[in-house]
């Protein structure tokens, strides 16, 4: 993009934030792209492990299948995500959570890193790979925290073993935290889309109904998305780049 034209269609942003009291904050893989993170889809590096697709293997059917083969999957995946760490793009919209009287920021990944930056209440639709949860009585805990490496571990209330605490392939999104950010994208002045190839649903949903009840859209990506058409304004570029220089 021609650097005026950015520079226009970034002030008349700016504007928008200026005035807005609701912000919602929707990211996907691309957001972690530039700390390191690989992304789903796109790029060289579709996610192939072990063979297996990472649809295949990252879905509802494979807990029933093979319960370790999905931990020795997210123990790798955590094995790549401890080298990783926030970049610019987070520690902006960290940044930015005090700014306005009301801030949400929706995640589809799963990596914790928006957390890692400092962002507070984020609502993660997809999980978290830190933590697992009982196959049985549904209590959680930070896999940090947990002592040993049995796979798959025990639960420490029941005695059941536990799983990944990710949103899966077939799965539903946990009901509260889909309520709660389908209730603030209706709510807001402003939503912002970072990284995500909006294909995914319901997660991508959100920005559409959030445009619906009249936000203005704004999508960070260097590629066009099925979103891209009816956003208010775009930036084709790495959200590490634009959106610190989207400061307000
Ligand atoms: N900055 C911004 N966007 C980027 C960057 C970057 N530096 N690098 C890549 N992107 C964009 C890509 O152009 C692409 O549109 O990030 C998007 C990544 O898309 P996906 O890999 O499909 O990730 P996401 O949209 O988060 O996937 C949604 O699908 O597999 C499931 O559960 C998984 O949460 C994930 C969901």
């Amino acid at each position: 993009m021609p650097v005026n034209r950015e520079q226009t269609i970034a002030e008349g942003v700016r504007e928008r934030l200026r005035a807005a009291r609701g912000v919602f904050v929707l990211t996907g893989a691309g957001v972690s792209a530039e700390s390191g993170v690989p992304t789903f889809r796109g790029g060289a590096d579709t996610a192939v492990w072990k063979g297996l697709p990472f649809d295949v293997i990252s879905s509802a059917g494979m807990i029933a299948r093979d319960l370790p083969a999905v931990w020795e999957w997210f123990d790798y995946r955590r094995g790549v995500l401890s080298h990783c760490r926030p970049n610019p793009a987070h520690a902006a919209l960290a940044c930015w959570q005090d700014r306005f009287e009301r801030f949400t920021l929706a995640t589809q990944n799963v990596d914790g890193l928006h957390a890692a930056a400092g962002s507070r209440g984020v609502l993660e639709l997809h999980g978290n790979v830190w933590r697992a949860r009982c196959l049985a009585c549904g209590c959680t805990e930070d896999i940090r925290e947990m002592g040993g490496g049995e796979r798959p571990p025990a639960c420490r209330a029941c005695g059941e073993w536990m799983r990944p605490d990710v949103v899966l392939f077939g799965e539903m999104l946990p009901v509260d935290v889909w309520a709660e950010a389908a209730g603030r994208a209706g709510g807001c002045d402003v939503c912002l889309v970072v990284g995500t190839s909006a294909i995914v649903y319901p997660a991508a949903g959100l920005p559409v109904a959030a445009r619906r009840a009249g936000a203005y859209l704004v999508e960070v990506n260097p590629e066009l998305t099925p979103l891209s058409e009816v956003c208010d304004a775009t930036f084709r570029g790495p959200a590490g780049e634009v959106l610190p220089r989207l400061d307000f």
